[in-house]
């Protein structure tokens, strides 16, 4: 499973772009009003810092306003995906940009039928909410299965890109699905590391072996 980065923190991207953790990153308007940066600018930044897709949100609510914006983004830098939302004019603009040979990350996607019309669109990632559907008590994890059994069956190139992931089980859970991708903020990430038992066994040995005395170095 790829991991995609979920913030437009250019340091935070950095840190888990040096231990080779980041296959892409993902922003969003509101992402973006949390960085405080101007988004052409701060795209660039991480496209430079980042080889793997970098998705860039469109904000237009037609679909020539979408495919006119997706088309100015794209020429931030190559690796951009243009992220359009899924509404039957995001399915429109994602059909005419992903007919031009751009990426496209369908987003806001919530029902198996919503990712169905986006692989028939040609989305090459389809962004499910994981996180919002758990908020609601909805199942979040049972719609990445219905979407993956979906596309397998009829062998869509659509990758699923699980999103609005909220913790450490998340990733797990879509892991386990068999997800394509998934995007976490930078915290999330970091906390895949975190168990209990690592931390009570590291102290445990410590202890002992400053019984010993001994120096390794
Ligand atoms: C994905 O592309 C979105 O930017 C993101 O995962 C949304 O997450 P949220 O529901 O935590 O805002």
């Amino acid at each position: 499973m790829k991991f995609f980065v979920d913030t437009a923190d250019v340091e935070a991207i950095a840190e888990l772009n040096d231990l080779g953790m980041v296959d892409g990153v993902t922003t969003n308007p509101s992402i973006i009003m949390k960085s405080g940066r101007d988004i052409k600018e701060v795209t660039k930044e991480i496209c430079d810092m980042v080889s793997g897709p970098v998705s860039a949100e469109t904000v237009a609510l037609d679909a020539d306003g979408m495919i006119e914006e997706g088309r100015e983004l794209a020429k931030i830098a190559d690796n951009i995906a243009i992220k359009v939302p899924l509404t039957w004019a995001g399915l429109k603009a994602c059909n005419v940009l992903s007919g031009e040979g751009r990426m496209v990350n369908v987003t806001l996607c919530f029902s198996p039928n919503q990712a169905l019309l986006a692989a028939k669109a040609g989305a090459t990632f389809i962004s499910p909410f994981l996180g919002r559907l758990d908020d609601l008590n909805l199942e979040g994890t049972d719609l990445i299965a219905d979407i993956r059994t979906i596309y397998d069956n009829y062998g869509f190139e659509t990758n699923i890109l699980a999103a609005s992931i909220r913790s450490a089980n998340h990733m797990k859970e879509v892991a386990l699905i068999g997800a394509d991708v998934a995007t976490a903020p930078p915290n999330v990430i970091k906390s895949m590391a975190n168990h209990v038992l690592t931390d009570k066994g590291l102290d445990a040995f410590m202890k002992d072996w400053a019984k010993t005395g001994q120096k390794i170095l």
